[in-house]
């Protein structure tokens, strides 16, 4: 049984043209499919509803400056285990962290700082499934069951 996540490669990932394209054949060799991906650009207000849960956080302002930075990819991946197997390819939310105890994963590679951390997963599959369906409004979960 085929479990989903919602990925994004985010602005300082999709600045370098050559760095999607190469992230997405690291994501397939580690056996997650890739079912949905497409370009996104938001504006402050998308944002501000992605992001609702950290609002009033010290670092909001600052994470919806970077989100509204540039284009990113926003992605649905699957596997029998999806959101950790993602959550495991890219590392600790803070970069600098992530150098230290898992220098393998994606954001010890590429991460910035703690904002502006290159990737996101999901956290569990009802959250999943709410981020997929901001991005994809006609995703078919039925048929990913
Ligand atoms: P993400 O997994 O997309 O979810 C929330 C984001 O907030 C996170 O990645 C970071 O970009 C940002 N973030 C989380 N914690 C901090 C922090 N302590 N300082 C600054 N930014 C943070």
């Amino acid at each position: 049984i085929q479990q989903l996540t919602l990925a994004l490669l985010k602005p300082d990932i999709c600045a370098n043209p050559l760095l999607p394209p190469k992230i997405i054949e690291t994501i397939q060799a580690r056996n997650l499919n890739v079912l949905q991906q497409k370009p996104v650009l938001w504006s402050q207000a998308d944002a501000e509803a992605f992001y609702g849960e950290h609002r009033g956080k010290f670092f909001f302002e600052r994470l919806c400056g970077y989100m509204t930075s540039g284009p990113f990819m926003a992605l649905v991946l699957s596997s029998p285990n999806a959101i950790k197997d993602w959550r495991a390819l890219i590392g600790p939310t803070h970069p600098v962290r992530a150098r230290i105890n898992a220098p393998d994963t994606l954001r010890a590679l590429y991460g910035l700082t703690d904002t502006r951390n290159s990737f996101h997963g999901s956290d569990s599959p009802d959250n999943a499934k709410q981020e997929i369906k901001f991005f994809f409004k006609d995703f078919d979960f039925k048929a990913h069951q």
